[in-house]
């Protein structure tokens, strides 16, 4: 059990390292239009899910997170401050109103 604990944590840092400098790569791209000094905005709580999270939580890195009812404040706790495997996101990557989009999406669902 400790041995598959540790593989999926390597798994998911190497994961959050790919997802990171993917992100970093869009979030420069994007920077002329889109990028206030607030953070970087997505369009809805789909679409951070789809791009940001389901890399890791649609792929068995993750727990799943539809379906729970977890509290908003919970999801916007841990995308802010990570827990353990999981990184944190800051707001220049999730502005904080698309932060808010995306946890009641993901409440909903
Ligand atoms: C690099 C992989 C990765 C990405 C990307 C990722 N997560 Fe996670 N997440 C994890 C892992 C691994 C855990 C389990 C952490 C642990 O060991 O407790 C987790 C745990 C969580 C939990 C706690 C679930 C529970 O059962 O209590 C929430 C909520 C969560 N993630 C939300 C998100 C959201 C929202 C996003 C998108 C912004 C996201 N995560 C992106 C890997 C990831």
């Amino acid at each position: 059990m400790r041995k598959t604990k540790s593989v999926r944590t390597v798994t998911a840092l190497m994961l959050s390292i790919s997802v990171i400098a993917a992100m970093t790569a869009d979030i420069a791209c994007a920077t002329a239009e889109t990028n206030t000094e607030k953070g970087f905005r997505w369009r809805n709580g789909a679409e951070v899910y789809s791009k940001v999270c389901s890399y890791c939580h649609e792929s068995q890195v993750g727990p799943r997170l539809f379906g729970r009812e977890l509290p908003p404040e919970y999801i916007r706790t841990i995308v802010r401050n990570g827990s353990r495997a999981m990184p944190p996101f800051r707001p220049s990557e999730i502005d904080d109103e698309s932060l808010a989009r995306l946890a009641e999406y993901i409440q909903r669902n």
